[in-house]
């Protein structure tokens, strides 16, 4: 025997202790489900790089947020995946009236009125140019941009999203989209403003998803520096003067230090975007035996929430929750 005055591992001793000292926990109620939706009847297609993800057509998307709703996860992003045709160097589609975005968004509201939905704010996917703002002479224009956004943004509080997602990263854009919505009456839609978003790789499998990859150049100008902490709490600074609801960081595993940053000096609710080329490496590694999903997934989920991330986008909210309901949750 040691004199050892301190044992930590007393508290580990067995699975009941180790449920007492447990300082995290992630419930399907933190989790925002992705979905990419499409125009059309009965599709279901398969995204190659994101398996086990789909674009889903309104039928379907109805069904899926069914299962979801059953197992606790109430909260929903919709992405439009649009076709080429209809994109133009303004995104002239994100406010069309006719555009199956809000079709769909209104009949979810309807069927499940209790649903929380939340939009997907920028050019890139209805613009022809593939970036998320108004490309004058080869140049990513700010202000110009600005009404566009906040155009959409109250073509899609119309159509009834509750929350409002920029995903732009323009300058000013939280604040002009608040006072739009304010303008329009929608005083009650929120936003979520994606604050810190980094100009990262892990982006791939969406844009294959919604084939929006910048037709030139790439999103630097605009999206984050992944070297910067600082900036990333400049810029939630701003986004709450301007009025976010929520404040956003994304990727997520690789900026669980800005995760933490923002939930210290911040006096906003946290949410992190567990995006599309996370979601693949821990699917591709899954597939080939390499890893153990079902510790992987639950552990990753949680770092992120024990970061100080109350909210998580994240691509594996359906079958994080069906552990969690049939009581199968292990890490
Ligand atoms: C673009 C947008 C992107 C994502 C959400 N909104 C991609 C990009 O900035 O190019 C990525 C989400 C993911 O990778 O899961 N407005």
């Amino acid at each position: 025997m040691y004199d050892i005055a301190q044992r930590p591992r007393r508290n580990r001793q067995s699975s009941a202790a180790r449920d007492l000292v447990r300082e995290t926990h992630l419930t399907p109620g933190h989790l925002i489900m992705p979905l990419f939706v499409l125009d059309g009847q009965g599709l279901r297609q398969e995204i190659p790089s994101m398996p086990g993800v789909f674009r889903l057509s309104e039928d379907e998307v109805l069904k899926e947020i069914e299962a979801c709703m059953r197992l606790g996860v109430r909260s929903f992003v919709l992405f439009p995946a649009v076709e080429d045709h209809l994109k133009t160097p303004e995104g002239t589609y994100g406010v069309d009236p006719s555009n199956f975005y809000f079709r769909i968004a209104r009949s979810i509201k309807q069927a499940f009125p209790e649903a929380l939905l939340m939009s997907d704010v920028a050019l890139d996917p209805y613009s022809s140019d593939g970036h998320d703002g108004l490309v004058v002479d080869g140049e990513i224009v700010n202000d110009a941009t600005l009404p566009l956004l906040a155009a959409q943004a109250v073509a899609q509080a119309d159509a009834g999203f509750d929350f409002i997602g920029p995903s732009d990263m323009m300058d000013g854009r939280v604040g002009v989209i608040r006072e739009a919505l304010d303008t329009a009456n929608y005083t009650n839609t929120g936003i979520v403003a994606y604050s810190a978003k980094y100009a990262s790789a892990f982006y791939g499998p969406f844009r294959d998803a919604l084939e929006s990859a910048p037709k030139s150049g790439d999103k630097k100008t605009y999206q984050m520096d992944p070297a910067n902490r600082n900036e990333a709490l400049r810029e939630a600074e701003l986004d709450a003067q301007e009025g976010a609801d929520f404040l956003m960081v994304k990727p997520a595993l690789c900026y669980l230090d800005v995760i933490r940053e923002l939930s210290v000096h911040m006096d906003r609710p946290i949410a992190a975007y567990h995006v599309s080329g996370e979601y693949a490496m821990l699917k591709a590694a899954a597939a080939r035996g390499w890893i153990d999903y079902d510790r992987a997934m639950p552990e990753m989920l949680t770092s992120i929430h024990r970061a100080g991330a109350s909210v998580i986008l994240t691509y594996c909210a359906r079958e994080f929750a069906e552990r969690y309901q049939a009581g199968t949750l292990a890490y």
